[in-house]
């Protein structure tokens, strides 16, 4: 049997991690710049993860949800108490996708609507509700587009106030900062016209942390940023440190009604230790402040660099957009520099390395950039 092929791949394969490093099957070591796609929080293999997951299937892996698993409040009181949202109940499900799948569903069972407002540019998953509130028409497949969308370009309240005084949208749903899309950051005030609107109109605002929260942001929610609080966050990524893992954290409004929601995998027992270390750990080395102090000396230093058409971010998500395609650039910062990088786009490299990337790394990284950028021709 062969592999399904949707993914093009570098032919590299990676086989050990440690901290912000990764090393290939021939012995050569990467500095990490992406995390594998944001999913790496407190580095490869931090000891004390790595003590706690194997600590739990020594002792069990998996059961059901039909039985009590205390490992899950204890996540859910962790989690309130780290992110300030200790008052919402918590949905543990696998992956991002289904995150936002049952957010957008529990806002339709919550008020009975069905319309979505979602915006340009926006990525959230790859699901039937998800990928349908995705602004990529190449990735909707005909079963996926009976779910009515709006989709409206960022920054303009006026026009997200035409569609919601319509009364038939559900819920508006909107990345903390857009990664696919290309690091592109919702104006503070923009997302407290959301939240003034939403709450008018009777529509439920979820915000899609996925890429953006747990820390990455320099907060813990990027949307915190602006001081509001949405009705629904949905979170993946990051939350285990690479366990699949997702969840929702729902707002006191909604009522929950056994058989709603429901899933086999999620809150698992695995996935739950996995959590909870990732919680511990991040509190232990203070990695969101870490995060906010390395992630703008990093930006500062691109800054600096030529060819650059603007740096957006916030923390350690980072977007360098450059006047050309990235493409030699990327390539180059892999083979020549050993960087791990991603891209958004034709002309924007990502930058998601674990939170636990130290200053000395950052300054590392600025100046193998500073090698492969002084000397290449960005369209090539
Ligand atoms: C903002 C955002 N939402 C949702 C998703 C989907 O997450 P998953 O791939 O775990 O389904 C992603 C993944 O890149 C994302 O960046």
């Amino acid at each position: 049997m062969n592999l399904f092929d949707v993914y093009p791949l570098f032919n590299i394969e990676i086989v050990k991690g440690k901290g912000c490093r990764v090393w290939d099957s021939a012995g050569n070591e990467y500095l990490d710049l992406y995390g594998g796609h944001a999913v790496i929080s407190v580095g490869h293999s931090h000891p004390d993860y790595v003590t706690a997951v194997t600590g739990q299937i020594n002792k069990l892996g998996f059961y059901s949800n039909s039985v009590v698993n205390s490992l899950q409040q204890q996540l859910a009181d962790k989690l309130g108490a780290a992110s300030g949202y200790d008052n919402y109940a918590l949905f543990l499900i696998n992956t991002g996708a289904e995150a936002n799948e049952n957010a957008l569903k529990l806002a339709s069972f919550h008020n009975g609507k069905r319309r979505v407002v979602s915006f340009r540019a926006s990525f959230h998953g790859r699901t039937s509700a998800s990928v349908r509130v995705t602004d990529n028409p190449a990735i909707i497949a005909p079963v996926n587009e009976g779910m009515p969308v709006t989709y409206l370009p960022i920054g303009h309240p006026d026009l997200v106030e035409a569609e919601l005084k319509k009364g038939d949208v559900s819920s508006l749903i909107i990345e903390g900062i857009q990664g696919v899309g290309g690091i592109q950051i919702p104006p503070d005030d923009f997302l407290r016209s959301l939240r003034e609107l939403c709450t008018r109109y009777e529509v439920c605002l979820i915000v899609d942390e996925i890429q953006s929260g747990y820390g990455r942001s320099g907060k813990f929610f990027a949307h915190q940023y602006a001081g509001i609080r949405p009705d629904i966050i949905t979170v993946a990524k990051g939350i285990a440190n690479g366990f699949p893992m997702g969840a929702v954290l729902i707002g006191p409004m909604f009522k929950a009604v056994h058989g709603m929601l429901g899933t086999t995998f999620g809150g698992n027992h695995l996935a739950c230790v996995a959590a909870l270390a990732v919680l511990d750990i991040m509190e232990k080395e203070q990695l969101i402040e870490n995060a906010n102090r390395v992630g703008n000396y990093l930006m500062q230093e691109l800054a600096t660099l030529p060819g650059i058409r603007e740096i957006r971010g916030r923390g350690l998500m980072i977007g360098i957009e450059f006047e050309e395609s990235v493409k030699e650039v990327r390539r180059r910062l892999l083979f020549e520099q050993n960087i791990f990088t991603g891209v958004a786009g034709a002309r924007t490299i990502r930058l998601l390395p674990p939170l636990s990337l130290s200053l000395s790394e950052a300054e590392e990284a600025a100046g193998r950039f500073r090698r492969v950028i002084g000397r290449t021709k960005t369209n090539q």
